[in-house]
């Protein structure tokens, strides 16, 4: 696909897909570093004297304008990480009214649109929409790859209507998600984890034929102890996929992908802070009591493995962080492998909401090689799936 360098942008409505869905806690940003994120683009389109035209979307409104899902505080945030600069706000995405605002632009001004999901027509991918938001650029940049994999109007329909390039936060995360899975340097691992086998189940499947270790963590490590017939307590568990986790671990066999469960648990009575906890080996959990986080010994087993690899891709968190002392397993491996990273000895590159979180909370996110902005759009390309917003890219190149 094209980049900004392949476009003649001065005096071009330049209209850019962003993603600033960040959260939003009492009218305050609580993480702006998704916003923090496209400052590279927005500045390479300022230097190139653009007028810039952001788009986003900002939670699920389904169609209807909904106040308290206004990008207003959003555009507020982006001028203050751009050091109080002026950021114009419209009203609506498309229409009259956002024309006149646009035609009123100079070179380098930035314009921020009101949520595209206020119409119907963003999430339908509806071409009468594209075309409505196309007749406010004359190029379009998708620089928003954690949306990537949702084949919207600004996402997918808009680069078949105008010239198409991606920013560069779109091409940065699929660099480093090729190196990480593309053609890594191996041995490569997976650290995967988070509580239900189902929702990442493709996730496993493409996984095994691609890496050379595969660590299993968090709540869906239970369903896999249990279907290999262990006794796990009152663990969190899927029983039903029971039949599935073992067709994964006889994949995972057949293609020679070193599986890791916990060989031992930290289990407590109840989930909650500073309970009294017991470590035991993971076929020795006590009726009443359940699984919560890895053992210290699966840690460090963890930890060696990580020494011979090359490359580590991590989704989801090992245990339960958000509550101590059930983030220790977490914590010592995030560190770990921000060690090693720092050394230079293994790529890491990590992604997904809670894994961001868990590496933040272990204090070791700035040490990774890479941490993607994405969560669905991470997980699916970790599932091998070609993403919409991607593929309309190629398309528009060819
Ligand atoms: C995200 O936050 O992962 C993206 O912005 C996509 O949001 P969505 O799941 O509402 O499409």
């Amino acid at each position: 696909f094209q980049t900004i360098d392949d476009l003649q942008l001065s005096g071009k409505r330049t209209l850019v897909r962003v993603d600033f869905n960040v959260p939003i806690r009492d009218g305050k940003i609580t993480d702006n570093s998704r916003i923090v994120r496209v400052l590279p683009t927005i500045r390479d389109l300022k230097a190139q004297g653009a007028k810039i035209i952001l788009m986003a979307h900002f939670g699920r409104p389904k169609g209807k304008a909904v106040p308290e899902m206004s990008l207003a505080p959003v555009a507020q945030g982006l001028s203050d990480a751009l050091g109080g600069e002026e950021i114009a706000f419209a009203k609506d995405c498309i229409g009259a009214d956002v024309l006149a605002q646009v035609d009123a632009m100079k070179n380098g001004d930035i314009l921020m649109l009101e949520n595209l999901r206020f119409h119907a027509g963003e999430e339908a991918n509806d071409a009468t929409f594209a075309q409505e938001l196309a007749k406010i650029g004359d190029v379009y940049i998708n620089d928003a790859f954690s949306a990537a994999h949702r084949a919207h109007a600004s996402t997918e329909g808009l680069a078949k209507l105008l010239p198409a390039a991606a920013g560069r936060l779109m091409q940065t995360e699929l660099e480093h998600l090729t190196q990480a899975l593309g053609q890594p340097k191996r041995p490569v691992a997976a650290l995967v984890g988070g509580a239900k086998v189902s929702t990442k189940l493709e996730l496993l499947s493409n996984l095994v034929s691609k890496v050379d270790v595969l660590v299993i963590g968090g709540g869906m490590a239970n369903t896999f102890l249990n279907a290999q017939g262990i006794e796990i307590g009152r663990s969190l568990c899927e029983h039903e996929m029971a039949e599935t986790a073992r067709e994964i671990l006889k994949e995972a066999e057949a293609q020679n992908c070193k599986v890791m469960l916990p060989s031992d648990v930290v289990v407590a009575e109840t989930l909650a802070a500073n309970v009294p906890t017991s470590t035991v080996e993971a076929s020795e959990v006590p009726e009443n009591q359940m699984i919560l986080d890895a053992g210290e010994k699966t840690a460090g087993e963890i930890i060696v493995e990580l020494k011979k690899c090359k490359t580590l891709v991590w989704n989801g968190p090992l245990g339960c962080f958000e509550t101590e002392p059930f983030d220790a397993a977490t914590n010592s491996v995030a560190q770990a492998a921000a060690g090693l990273t720092v050394s230079g000895e293994l790529l890491t590159v990590a992604g997904g909401g809670d894994t961001v979180a868990a590496l933040i909370h272990a204090g070791v996110n700035d040490d990774f090689s890479y941490i993607s902005t994405a969560g669905g759009a991470f997980l699916e390309w970790l599932e091998g799936k070609a993403l919409p917003g991607v593929k309309a890219l190629e398309k528009a190149a060819q």
